[in-house]
């Protein structure tokens, strides 16, 4: 891999669960615990590489009105994830960042979540940011609700500060699996410039090859941003 050409920061929707669990006659959330482990590999495999940023969209606001017991398997998942395997991610010196509106998550989950920030590694090489009850344009609003009340005119600088992400650099590449062509509501500001890649690999089945693959065809790609 031409380190020169490694995205700063990926961004991946993780799409294809629910897909992946019916082919193999499986509840929905069996997919999703699928999907949570090929997270985890990611996750390592990413860090191995170079990459400093990676965020995964665990739960669209949207996703919120799914039937209960789905819901429930991935607050599940979410809970054993910020209780057990966090542990490995701190000692492999990373840290967790959480955004999106986390208000309307049952409270054990905010504070799983919350906490799983603040005792992140202060000095960690590589960010695993969870997208979670996220949505871009209620993120955008916020952050407009915020300048007006402050009164202020804002710069970009100073509206991207406004945002969930504020601190994390823009996306530079987004992967979205399960072979829909959209962005879902899905960083739209900060992807303004990212390259795109989707493929139809269902998440679960989404493998460290499979990301090398789209690293590749991102590093073959030319980015003028809008210049010549
Ligand atoms: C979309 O697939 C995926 C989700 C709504 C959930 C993604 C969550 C995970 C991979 C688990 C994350 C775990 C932690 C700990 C953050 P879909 O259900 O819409 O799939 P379909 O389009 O095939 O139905």
């Amino acid at each position: 891999m031409d380190i020169n050409k490694l995205p700063l920061h990926v961004g991946i929707i993780m799409d294809g669960n629910g897909r992946w669990a019916k082919k193999r006659l499986m509840p929905r959330s069996l997919g999703h615990k699928s999907g949570m482990n090929t997270m985890i590999r990611l996750a390592e495999h990413a860090q191995k590489l170079g990459i400093k940023y990676l965020t995964v969209y665990a739960l669209s606001t949207e996703n919120l009105s799914r039937p209960k017991d789905e819901l429930d398997g991935l607050f599940g998942l979410f809970r054993d994830y910020f209780t057990e395997n966090i542990k490995k991610l701190y000692k492999s010196n990373s840290r967790v960042k959480v955004i999106g509106d986390l208000s309307a998550l049952p409270e054990d989950i905010q504070k799983l979540l919350i906490d799983g920030e603040k005792d992140s590694p202060a000095d960690a090489q590589f960010t695993l940011v969870f997208a979670i009850n996220y949505g871009s344009r209620a993120e955008i609003v916020n952050a407009v609700n915020a300048a007006v009340e402050k009164g202020e005119k804002v710069d970009e600088g100073k509206f991207s500060s406004l945002l969930y992400t504020s601190g994390l650099p823009d996306p530079d590449l987004i992967i979205r699996t399960g072979g829909e062509l959209r962005l879902s509501n899905f960083l739209l500001y900060q992807s303004a410039y990212a390259e795109l890649y989707f493929t139809d690999v269902l998440f679960p089945d989404f493998s460290a090859k499979e990301f090398d693959k789209a690293l590749k065809a991102y590093a073959g790609r030319t980015r003028r941003f809008g210049k010549i």
